[in-house]
């Protein structure tokens, strides 16, 4: 199946670099949020944000009429149904609510033609249950990218207990125009990147409080020992301490593995506010 047309379904954090990355590989975007001042921001983000395109003038990566090219295929719009009525790809990435989802999911069905394919890029919630909402759970898949997309090359491919074979090879196939390397999972909490990274990280923030080592030493015993280009705690502090802790109680409710029992120590830095770089304070300081 041919995909030109994509939405893209909330313009925050991801949506606005999930977009970009369609643009910039030639594709039409139409952005979809809740209000004209969000969209506005959005597309400010991806001229003039850290991974946005004047960046990329900046370094001669590519010429202004590029840039002006790219963002000629970014159109932006409050009115969902309009937004996704053309389109053979929706992707959702709004905020990580599975009612929330769920509502998003159904309104996209009732409004898009009916052999486009529908993608979430939830990182905890469940691919099959987002499909239920829908008329057509065959051509539901989950399509996590992680952040930020217009740098990070992993693009996890999620299965839904009723997704289709042919959606899956052509959401693969839409990966890589993208320039992204797809790895396929079925529908389980956390997929795989996030379902052995974050025990990772969680038994790091326990080493650090139970005072076994400083931040600075686990960090640099994993980038030396494992060759992470980033300590687990400086992954921490750059996913966020108030995502990561969100993921860790998801991942423990729904396996009851207790390596993701949130740790006290990351439930009280989130509860002071220090939420890592974003905020200028986590396990370091910036
Ligand atoms: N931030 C990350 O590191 C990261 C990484 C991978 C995946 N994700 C997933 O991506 C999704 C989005 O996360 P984010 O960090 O970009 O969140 P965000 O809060 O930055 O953006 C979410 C956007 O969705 C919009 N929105 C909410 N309800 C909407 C609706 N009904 N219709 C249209 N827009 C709506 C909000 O206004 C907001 O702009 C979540 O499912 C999250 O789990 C996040």
């Amino acid at each position: 199946m041919g995909i030109s047309r994509v939405a893209v379904v909330g313009f925050g954090t991801m949506g606005t670099g999930i977009a970009q990355v369609f643009a910039q590989s030639g594709f039409e975007v139409v952005a979809v949020d809740v209000s004209e001042e969000i969209l506005r921001r959005g597309v400010e983000t991806i001229v003039s944000g850290p991974f946005g395109l004047r960046r990329l003038v900046e370094r001669g990566r590519i010429t202004e009429e590029q840039m002006r090219e790219v963002l000629s295929r970014i159109r932006t719009t409050t009115n969902l149904a309009e937004a996704v009525s053309s389109a053979d790809f929706v992707i959702e990435a709004v905020f990580e609510d599975l009612e929330v989802k769920r509502r998003v999911f159904r309104d996209v069905d009732a409004h898009a033609p009916k052999h486009a394919i529908l993608a979430s890029n939830t990182s905890t919630l469940s691919i099959t249950a987002l499909a239920a909402a829908t008329s057509r759970p065959d051509r539901v898949v989950g399509m996590h990218f992680f952040n930020p997309p217009q740098v990070m090359k992993l693009v996890e491919i999620v299965r839904g207990l009723q997704t289709s074979d042919e959606t899956v090879e052509v959401v693969k196939g839409l990966a890589e125009r993208l320039g992204k390397t797809p790895v396929v999972c079925r529908d389980v909490p956390g997929f795989i990147a996030n379902r052995v990274g974050i025990i990772a990280i969680l038994e790091a923030i326990r080493l650090y409080d139970q005072g076994v080592a400083s931040a600075r030493d686990i960090d640099t015993a994993m980038k030396l020992g494992y060759n992470w280009p980033m300590g687990p705690l400086e992954l921490a502090d750059f996913i966020g301490l108030d995502v990561l802790l969100s993921i860790a109680e998801v991942l423990y409710r729904e396996t009851g593995n207790p390596a993701y029992h949130p740790p006290t120590i990351l439930k009280r830095l989130v509860a002071a506010g220090y939420l890592g770089r974003k905020s200028g304070r986590g396990f370091y300081t910036y």
